[in-house]
């Protein structure tokens, strides 16, 4: 029970690593708020919470928008009670081209990686703040860690979470709120076959799985509750004098 009596909120929680996030955060003992654009998914989530005992609670959100950022923070404040800690997980990979890059796309993926998290983030704060303290983690990525020749614009966003992490994390230790990323290297959800396959025929999928299979030293994809466990003590009171990390939840991928 890590997170016994604990607030939280958990964006792009009804899919992949997210809902398995929110999953044990509740199976710990948090209140949950269950954020995501898709409706039928989000009840999904929480009605699974609630079948095991849990406490959650779903919002809809487009949170490429910085207005429902706003909201969706206010709102779960209000039917949460407060907030003692934020997941800030919504992200896309983004474009792959840099000449004749599509700028729609990109601002997009700016959007939606970047800006929702520093919105949530200081969304927040005050009500953290009036709790006493609290914690926030973000999702990086590897390629938050080091570049991408296939990504350039989610790795420039995810190299920006870091740099939110680092600068947030000294800035808010005066309230006593902790702020962390944690950076996943592949792992096997909805997002990883697009993220990979993103201009790639049918014959160069294969080829795409087992490169990066070669690069992560123990050989697999991680499974979202691999990630789930490393979110659940960064936002626990476990880690509490840790602030300020990316850390890598990556099978040994950086470390090359
Ligand atoms: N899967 C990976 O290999 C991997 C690796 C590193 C980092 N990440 C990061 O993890 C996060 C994605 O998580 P996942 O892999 O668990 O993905 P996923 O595909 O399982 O889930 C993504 C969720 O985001 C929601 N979503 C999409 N657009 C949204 C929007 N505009 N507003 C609100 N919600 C929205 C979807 O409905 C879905 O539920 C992203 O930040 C991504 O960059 C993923």
């Amino acid at each position: 029970m890590r997170m016994q009596g604990k607030r939280a909120v958990v964006t792009a929680g009804a899919s992949g690593m997210g809902r398995a996030g929110a999953r044990l955060f509740a199976q710990n003992g948090a209140s949950v708020a269950v954020v995501d654009v898709n409706a039928e998914a989000t009840a999904e989530v929480v009605a699974g919470i609630e079948a095991e005992g849990g406490k959650a609670t779903g919002i809809v959100a487009d949170l490429s928008r910085p207005e429902e950022c706003r909201r969706i923070i206010a709102e779960a404040a209000e039917a949460l009670g407060g907030i003692d800690a934020l997941w800030s997980h919504a992200g896309t990979p983004g474009p792959t081209e840099v000449e004749g890059i599509d700028l729609e796309q990109y601002d997009f993926s700016v959007a939606l990686n970047l800006t929702s998290a520093l919105v949530c983030a200081g969304e927040v704060a005050s009500h953290m703040r009036a709790a006493g303290g609290g914690a926030i983690l973000f999702t990086s990525s590897v390629g938050g860690l080091v570049g991408s020749m296939m990504s350039p614009v989610y790795s420039a966003v995810k190299f920006g979470i870091v740099g939110f992490t680092q600068s947030l994390a000294q800035r808010f230790a005066v309230d006593r709120i902790r702020v962390n990323a944690v950076c996943p290297g592949p792992v096997e959800t909805p997002m990883l076959p697009f993220f990979m396959n993103r201009n790639v025929d049918e014959a160069g999928k294969e080829a795409n799985l087992a490169r990066i299979m070669a690069a992560v030293p123990l050989g697999r994809l991680a499974q979202p509750e691999e990630i789930a466990h490393a979110a659940l003590w960064l936002l626990s009171d476990d880690a509490s004098y840790v602030t300020g990390v990316a850390l890598p939840v990556d099978g040994g991928y950086v470390a090359r």
